[in-house]
């Protein structure tokens, strides 16, 4: 049974814009999963209602066994500048009651795991866009999710750091047994993150593939470097290509003059 069901949602913000056509998707306990498409196509938006942040317009979003424990990781770090790592890291569990003292537990030992041990008492001006980012995964990991929403958290770091990101959250996901949806531009990012590829066509977003890929979970720095690597991220990249073909025709079909 999957961890969660999105069905037919659609989504039309307040003034009209049709931002999300149709989504149907199944999403498996344990997968990795990620959503590619161009931007403005509703990606975010899809998060936000996974999440729970937001209600779509039509359509639901089902979880087979309740609505499980959810950890967002937002495309800004959206630290708190007064307060310390360690503080930022138990904002939301101490938002939520849990004492102080524990909240700095679960957070301290989420820091601790994220390669933050040392840096509790740092302030965010004093830390690099990774560090800040590695704060970010770590406030949502102290919560102890099961299924993991990240939207485009590595966009801004520059290509080592979000290598060396990409396989720290791999190491999570293996060990936690994480459930993770995670949006990115990027074909490589995709490719080398997930076991899954869903691709969504530009605005209203609509599914337009979705590409299994066979590399064994929990990848290396090999597979990076390797030929199949090579032919799965052209498998993803030719689908996007398509999806945005897709939308152009869809445009041109609807053609409307608009405001001159
Ligand atoms: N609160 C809002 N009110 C009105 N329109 C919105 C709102 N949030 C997003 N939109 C519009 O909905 C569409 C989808 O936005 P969304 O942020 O989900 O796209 P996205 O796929 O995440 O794009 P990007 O890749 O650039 O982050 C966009 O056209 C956007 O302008
Ligand atoms: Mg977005």
């Amino acid at each position: 049974m999957p961890l969660l069901t999105l069905h037919r949602i659609a989504k039309t913000y307040d003034g009209g814009l049709a931002a999300i056509r149709r989504l149907d998707l199944d999403v498996e306990r344990g997968e990795f999963l990620s959503l590619i498409g161009p931007s403005g196509c509703g990606k975010s938006t899809a998060l936000r209602i996974i999440a729970g942040l937001m209600a779509p317009s039509e359509g639901a979003v089902g979880f087979a066994h309740g609505r499980p424990e959810i950890g967002f990781v937002f495309q800004e770090p959206t630290l708190m500048p007064w307060r310390d790592v360690l503080g930022n890291a138990a904002l939301p569990l101490s938002l939520r009651g849990v004492s102080r003292s524990e909240a700095e537990r679960r957070a301290g030992e989420a820091l601790r795991r994220v390669g933050l041990a040392g840096f509790e008492h740092s302030y965010p001006r004093a830390l690099s866009g990774g560090m800040k980012m590695r704060v970010s995964i770590a406030r949502a990991l102290a919560a102890a999710p099961q299924l993991l929403l990240m939207d485009e958290p590595f966009a801004a770091l520059d290509e080592l750091t979000r290598q060396q990101l990409n396989d720290d959250l791999l190491k999570l996901w293996r060990e936690d047994g994480l459930t993770v949806i995670f949006v990115t531009h990027s074909v490589f990012e995709s490719t080398y993150l997930s076991q899954r590829v869903v691709v969504m066509t530009p605005r209203p977003g609509r599914i337009f593939d979705e590409i299994r890929l066979k590399a064994p979970p929990g990848r290396t720095e090999s597979y990076r470097l390797s030929a199949e690597f090579s032919a799965d991220a052209a498998k993803v990249s030719q689908a996007l290509k398509l999806a945005m073909q897709e939308g152009v025709e869809t445009a041109h079909h609807n053609r409307n003059p608009g405001p001159v």
